[in-house]
């Protein structure tokens, strides 16, 4: 053999502990500093992406540089190179400020790097994560044998939801897939679901055709009438209807489908029912508004997603089904390399993903910090910003065409403050506060969500007068 010494490990990959304990605590401090200048400056990005690209091209990746000069930079751009989530007065899309255990978990998952796809690999992140998913599940009042896992977010876990309704509704689709099924496949949601839902047809070989959008109520929510006509419709021209979907806090609106209704429509059609609560299920944690979503316990699936109200990092979502055994059918696989193989146990065996990260660890870590009350508590106050935000906003002459006990708004502005889509922009542009343009039942409408956990009233005053600054 070889006596020659091995070559060091490259340093500037594995710095020693000394260095490396250094850095480590260097970087703490900077981002802790880089937080306090981002929640006080602009949330737009401020950057000019031709000359960052200009910028960049020295990075030819020819002479290595000092890890802390990179990771200064990096974050000096990063400050002006976003819409920052972590700013209060970003009243946004879902995406959150994210809360401090799921930073801190993802921390801790970086330096085991753990690999979730093999429960002999992982025997305490798969424990630990299947006890979350049942501690989210036992809120939903879902059946005790609930399964399910973490997802990269709320299109994976619906994605996962339409392959166990196929799975579900021929014993022949897991080998055959849509040729299995005596015509073109059908699936329903409203009108206003999440149109990711498109995407996902595609994705299983169904075809986007197959989502059938159903008309709303006029208030934006599913309407029953209409889901029963549409299968009706569907069956008459010979296409085979799987899965209905409810939505629990829609995207634009944050209008809770009739969860009732629909279950007993999936059920006298014997239809898998889904119900996709990724944002809305966070209200699970408040025990004055989980009844909200009473009716999703008769779900067969659920997808919540963590990383946007309860505020985990990017992208950590929960699904859950009551029908374990269809995950294990859906995403069998059997392999000599792996080293364990144990159905509805080991993630690879159930889950759309292989090699896996450590992602349920934040939302544990968040929960064994604040408890379910704290997460309710986070979740309530969302609701009571958006209720100040409100108020000021009828004060002023606006009008909200969204009936929703959720914390976002549909808002409509007074005919002097111009059409809506120029009063974002105007708004986006000043860096003031960060909102969005969506249409709801039709109408263009101001989107504004509570998304961070520690927006002031001078965070409200701040927006209430972006929005109100006449063109
Ligand atoms: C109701 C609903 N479902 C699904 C999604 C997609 O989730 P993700 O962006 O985590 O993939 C969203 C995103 O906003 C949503 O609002």
């Amino acid at each position: 053999m070889n006596q020659k010494p091995l070559p060091d490990a490259v340093p500037a990959l594995f710095p020693n502990p000394s260095d490396r304990a250094r850095i480590g605590g260097w970087l703490t401090l900077e981002l802790e500093e880089a937080l306090k200048r981002i929640q006080a400056g602009p949330v737009a990005p401020m950057l000019d992406v031709q000359d960052f690209r200009v910028e960049l091209e020295r990075f030819d990746f020819s002479t290595p540089q000092p890890l802390e000069q990179a990771l200064r930079w990096t974050i000096a751009r990063m400050e002006h190179g976003i819409v920052q989530m972590s700013n209060p007065r970003y009243f946004g899309l879902f995406n959150p400020g994210a809360n401090f255990p799921a930073q801190c978990a993802d921390r801790i998952a970086g330096l085991f790097n753990p690999q979730l796809a093999s429960s002999a690999s992982s025997p305490l992140p798969v424990a630990l994560e299947s006890h979350v998913i049942r501690a989210v599940a036992r809120r939903a009042a879902m059946d005790e044998q609930v399964a399910g896992h973490f997802a990269t977010g709320g299109s994976e876990a619906n994605f996962t939801a339409l392959l166990c309704a196929l799975t579900a509704a021929h014993p022949s689709f897991s080998a055959d897939g849509v040729r299995a099924f005596a015509g073109p496949v059908k699936f329903y949601t409203s009108r206003d679901c999440h149109i990711a839902w498109l995407k996902i047809a595609h994705q299983a070989g169904v075809g986007r055709t197959a989502l059938h959008l159903v008309d709303t109520d006029g208030a934006g929510r599913m309407d029953p009438e209409a889901l029963v006509h549409a299968i009706a419709e569907d069956r008459a021209a010979g296409t085979v209807p799987v899965m209905v979907v409810a939505t629990a806090g829609t995207t634009g609106g944050g209008m809770i489908d009739p969860l009732h209704a629909c279950a007993d429509i999936a059920r006298q059609q014997g239809l898998w029912y889904h119900v996709d609560a990724a944002w809305g299920g966070a209200v699970l944690a408040s025990n004055r508004l989980r009844g909200l979503l009473d009716g999703i316990e008769r779900a067969d699936s659920i997808t919540i997603d963590a990383h946007k109200w309860l505020a985990t990092t990017m992208g950590c979502a929960i699904f859950a089904t009551s029908r374990a055994e269809l995950l294990s059918e859906a995403f069998h696989a059997s392999t000599s390399f792996m080293p364990s193989s144990v159905s509805s146990v080991d993630p690879y065996l159930n889950t759309v993903q292989w090699s896996r990260r450590f992602l349920g660890l934040r939302l544990f870590l968040a929960l064994a910090a604040a408890g379910w009350e704290g997460l309710g508590a986070h979740v309530e106050r969302g609701v009571e910003v958006i209720d100040r935000i409100k108020q000021s906003l009828i004060a002023r002459r606006w009008s909200i065409a969204n009936d929703s006990a959720l914390a976002v708004l549909a808002a409509i502005p007074p005919a002097e403050l111009g059409d809506v889509r120029a009063l974002v922009r105007r708004v986006v542009a000043s860096g003031r506060a960060w909102v969005a343009p969506t249409t709801f039942e039709g109408r263009d409408v101001v989107r504004i969500c509570a998304t961070n956990g520690e927006t002031t009233m001078n965070d409200v005053h701040a927006l209430i007068a972006a929005l109100n600054e006449r063109p």
